[in-house]
Order: C-alpha cells, then structure tokens, then sequence
C-alpha cells in the first residue's frame, strides 16, 4: 500500500477524506488482492483492511455467520484464532437480523450498543457502521462493521455508509467462492476420514488410530521438510491407509489365530484393493490417498509387499505412513496383544533402519519424538 496510507493508519491524528481517485485506487488493490486469496481467514482480513481504508475507519471487522453454532465469527488477526460471539448481539447482529445497514452516529446513546468490549479493553465507541452480505441467493453470509471515524468530528456519514456497501458488493463474491471453495474442502476430508474409520473398523482396530497415524505422518513430512501444504494433505489422505480391508473376508480380517499362507496371501490384497478404489477419481487428495494404500507394506529393502518395491521406488508418502502405521501399532494396545513398552519399539526401529524403514525417516522419527509421544498421549483410546 502506498505510505502516505499506511503512516496515518493506527495514529490518533485526524485525517483527510480521500479523493475520489484515491478512493478508486484502494478498490482496484484490494479486489485483486482478494481475488487471489484461496484461504477464507486471509480474505477476512483483506476485506476489513480495505472496509477500514476506503472510509477510514480506526476499526473494522468482517463477519461471517455460522449457522449451526448461532454465532457470528470473525478473524482480527494473524495468529488469532476465531472470535465468535453470539447471533444476534450488538449492533452487527442486529443489521444481520434486519438485512439493513445501519449508521450509528453515538454507540452509548443506542440500546443495542453492546459495551461488554469497550469495558473490556478500555475503547471508546462512538460512531458505527454495519453493513450485511448478501449471498447470491439473497441470504446474508455476513456483515462489514466499521467503528470510530478517523477525521477531525470522528463521525461517518451516508457517504460512508454508501462506500461500505460499495466494498461488500465488490468483494462479497470473492468471499462467497472461498467460503464455497473451504466447505468442500471440509467435507472432502470429513468423507475421507470417515472412510478411512470404516476400513479400521472392520479390522477392529483400536478408535483412535486413524487420528494418531495421520498426525503422525505430518509430523514426520514437517521434519522431513515438506511444505505446510504437502503435510497437510498427507494429513488427510493417510487414515485411508486401510481402505482396502472393506473388502477382506471377517474369516480372514477377524481371525484370532496366525493367518494361513493362503490366508496371508489374501490379507495382503488389501493394499491393491485399496489403489484400485481410490485411483479411479482422479483427485489430487484421493490419488495420494491411493499411492498410500498401494504402497503402505513396501520396505525400503525390497522385502515388502504386494510389488517389492525398494528405496525411493517407494513414494514418499508411503515410507511415511508405514512409520506411522507401525509406530501406532506397537504402541497401542489390540485385541491379541498389549503395547510393547517404548524401548523395545525404539529399539526396533533403530534395527529397521534402512532395512523396513527409510533411515532418513527414522532420523527424523527420533528427532521428532517428544512430539509424537506427546500426540500418542492425546489421542489415547
Ligand atoms: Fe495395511
Ligand atoms: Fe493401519
């Protein structure tokens, strides 16, 4: 942003309205920002910084509404988590009611001014502004609310008020798509997991497996030096590890006793079972999904099944997730036996090194054991 903006933001001096140039400057800056943000929280933010500039505002914030829990919710900054507040409250739940915007001109001389937050921090609100999101079927997602004009009388006016519905309307779809964009992500890792529970399930493992070995992979893809977003998505994808097994005989899967070598031989079909399952969708996350299954049992030596494959022939994101599997395995307790003690796994693993496991992997396993014995504890069962 240019600097005359930036110096005057935050400082208590009056500042001048813009021009009508300027004005048009700050819109074509941020709506191209905005259009390139894929992550809700950072478009959130966006929209507030450009709410705030175009009427220059001391505050504003951008809220969504999230229907299930009756709240509203909003991101003030980087590293904040969520504030969320209740529906209807204060005057941004009241123009999200209304479907109106509303111009306050004196917040105490208001009943529906909330001053919990005030008296918390110790602000002054004096003049506000909200401003609903409408969607493009005509329901509100959200609403714009700016506080505290940052000219000489600190007051807004219609003006104002007309360029903040000006801002929604520009940015709302962008917001819209993202919002869009978040949901299905969500729902496509809420699928994916619960997939990956039901080919758990049938083999009886313990609940919480699914949940230990997708942290687990992450941890060992950060340490390993992958991007956030490479981890995040081995993340998603490794609880499928099993998927495969759906499609076992019990007599097999649920067998108390050691498995016959016809037995085994079928057991061990789980693996391409689960890539042909998975394969076939084409999806970035479902094709790593289906690498995972395909190759969770390969060892770094050449031993593992169903295609021998060995050292890096062996995807990444297999070598990773047959240390996570492993590790939980030993670790937890199952129906047919307890969990080894942690010397003995480590010992283990050591042993394994460059024979079942990657030893680069099984470096960064000891590095990063604090943090996974820490997760192993959370996700007890
Ligand atoms: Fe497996
Ligand atoms: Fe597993």
């Amino acid at each position: 942003m240019p600097n005359e903006r930036r110096d005057n933001a935050g400082t208590s001096g009056p500042r001048q309205e813009h021009t009508p140039e300027q004005l048009l400057r700050i819109i074509f800056e941020y709506t191209a920002k905005i259009a390139h943000e894929r992550s809700l929280d950072s478009v959130l933010l966006l929209m507030a910084d450009m709410g705030r500039e175009m009427i220059l505002a001391d505050r504003c914030t951008v809220w969504l509404i999230d229907q299930t829990r009756g709240e509203l919710f909003t991101k003030v900054a980087h590293g904040v988590e969520h504030i969320r507040i209740p529906l209807g409250s204060g005057f941004v739940g009241h123009a999200i009611t209304a479907g109106e915007p509303l111009l306050v001109e004196d917040a105490y001389a208001d009943p529906r001014h909330n001053a919990d937050n005030d008296r918390k921090t110790g602000y002054h609100t004096k003049s506000v502004i909200t401003v609903p999101f409408v969607g493009s079927d005509g329901s509100i997602i959200g609403a714009y609310q700016a506080i505290n004009k940052q000219t000489e009388d600190a007051q807004f006016t219609s003006a104002d008020l007309e360029r903040l519905v000006l801002a929604a309307s520009y940015a709302g779809k962008s917001l819209e798509s993202v919002m869009l964009h978040e949901e299905i992500a969500a729902t496509q890792r809420d699928i994916i997991f619960a997939i990956g529970e039901i080919g758990e399930n049938r083999s009886k493992e313990t609940g919480n497996h699914v949940k230990r070995v997708a942290e687990y992979s992450y941890i060992l893809a950060k340490g390993y030096g992958l991007s956030e977003e490479e981890a995040e998505q081995l993340k998603i994808a490794s609880p499928m590890h099993d998927i495969g097994k759906i499609a076992i005989p019990d007599a097999v899967l649920l067998k108390p006793g050691k498995l016959s070598e016809a037995e085994y031989e079928l057991m061990k079909e789980h693996t391409e079972i689960g890539y042909t399952l998975l394969r076939t969708s084409g999806r970035a996350l479902l094709n790593i999904a289906a690498t995972i299954a395909y190759q969770h049992h390969e060892k770094w030596d050449g031993t593992g099944y169903p295609r021998g494959l060995r050292g890096e022939e062996i995807h990444l994101y297999g070598r990773i997730t047959a240390i996570a599997d492993v590790f939980d395995a030993l670790a937890s307790d199952r129906v047919y036996k307890k969990a080894w003690e942690l010397g003995r796994i480590l010992a283990l693993f050591q042993e394994e090194r460059g024979r079942h496991f990657d030893p680069q992997l099984v470096d960064v396993f000891f590095q990063s054991l604090p943090t996974i014995l820490d997760i192993r504890d959370r996700y007890n069962d």
